[in-house]
């Protein structure tokens, strides 16, 4: 029976454990919203994961919602993440990147020239946006005209030419966490009575053409897509997540992506029992989808095991014990302890918090 430590071989990868670095925002970027050196030494230092989702990355100026996140529209942009994958590739790893556009989630004062944030509907999200001078209330977002959609859907492939001249490995589409694909997904956000909203094929459709356009750039060897159905996080839900997150996985199986990378959180029962606690919508999906499966949210070693040998997940992205364990696959496999993550370092500053965090052998 397989389990995180056995090796995988799908398509050109061959990964010698199923150990993924989760996508992790860390407001680290210089201005200009671009990568640098101690972004690279970040990455390197994380390169024995079978692969590394770096943090969300706006695939345009409006895409953005908050401060310090990196780009990848501008040269400056793309060179910063030569760097980075630069330094990846010498130490023998991989990295993919998370193409993001935060729609609603996000203020006029991060925004070019100062213009509202754009979404499926203008619909007010409960909650604060952080700003470059703190926690604003969010505001109503404009609703993207219907002749608006291709040129966002151009703007999301010339971010994956951007991601190929950078160096990547390949790309995930991040369709989760209340951001704007997941916005036109979900029926709480997406009230719109055009060919983009409405029924769940409507309101699949944008997510599906963004992804079919990152395809056309990378092939579909090279692309995944990360969903987080039950994830309310960013003041979103969905009145039927069954139907709706089963119907858009099987247009993605269709498409024969590399992998579908589903975040857990909010969507599974408490319990002693790990495994009958997971919500029966994982099983499905996992039914649904034929390719590579990543799970995410709350793995350990013992859980990772038990997911991967039940056969509900090929691979385990984990989050905040990779932030803190640069050496995460040796301590998770040597059964050694683990730092402990430092949240007040989570967003924004130095090497403080993210470049510091001891190795075993240090
Ligand atoms: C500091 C931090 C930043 C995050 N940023 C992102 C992000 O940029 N994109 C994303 O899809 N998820 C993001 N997440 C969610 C993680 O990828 C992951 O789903 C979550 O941490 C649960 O996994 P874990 O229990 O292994 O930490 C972030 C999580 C943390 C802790």
């Amino acid at each position: 029976m397989a389990d995180l430590f056995s090796p995988l071989d799908v398509g050109s990868f061959e990964f010698s454990h199923r150990v993924v670095m989760a996508p992790m925002t860390r407001n680290r970027a210089e201005t200009g919203n671009v990568p640098h050196t101690l972004n690279a030494t970040y990455y390197q230092q994380r390169s024995d994961a079978a692969f590394i989702i770096t943090e969300a990355t706006q695939m345009c100026p409006e895409g953005q919602g908050y401060p310090g996140t990196p780009g990848i529209h501008s040269k400056e942009q793309i060179d910063g993440w030569r760097e980075v994958t630069d330094a990846v590739h010498e130490a023998g790893g991989r990295i993919f990147l998370q193409i993001w556009h935060v729609g609603r989630i996000s203020h006029p004062d991060l925004q070019p020239d100062g213009k509202d944030p754009v979404a499926p509907s203008a619909i007010q999200p409960t909650g604060e946006a952080m700003t470059f001078s703190g926690m604003k209330p969010f505001v109503t977002p404009r609703a993207l005209d219907e002749e608006e959609i291709p040129g966002l859907i151009e703007q999301y492939r010339q971010s994956a030419k951007n991601a190929d001249m950078a160096g990547f490995d390949g790309v995930e589409v991040h369709g989760a966490n209340g951001y704007l694909l997941d916005q036109f997904t979900r029926d709480s956000t997406n009230t719109r009575t055009d060919s983009y909203g409405g029924s769940v094929e409507n309101r699949c459709r944008f997510p599906l053409e963004v992804t079919d356009a990152v395809v056309e750039i990378w092939g579909k060897e090279r692309v995944g897509y990360r969903i987080s159905p039950f994830q309310p996080y960013n003041d979103i839900s969905d009145s039927d997540p069954v139907s709706t997150f089963s119907y858009l996985t099987e247009e993605l199986a269709k498409r024969d992506l590399l992998y579908l990378h589903l975040v857990e959180l909010g969507g599974n029962e408490d319990g002693d029992d790990f495994m009958a606690a997971r919500n029966p919508l994982f099983a499905k999906l996992r039914d649904l989808w034929p390719n590579t499966l990543i799970t995410n949210g709350g793995y350990d070693r013992e859980k990772a095991d038990a997911v991967i040998n039940a056969g509900l997940a090929d691979m385990v992205a984990f989050g905040a014990l990779y932030l803190s364990n640069p050496d995460l696959p040796e301590r998770l496999l040597s059964g050694a302890g683990f730092n402990e993550a430092q949240r007040a370092t989570f967003y924004g500053g130095g090497a403080e918090g993210y470049t510091d965090y001891p190795f075993l052998k240090s």
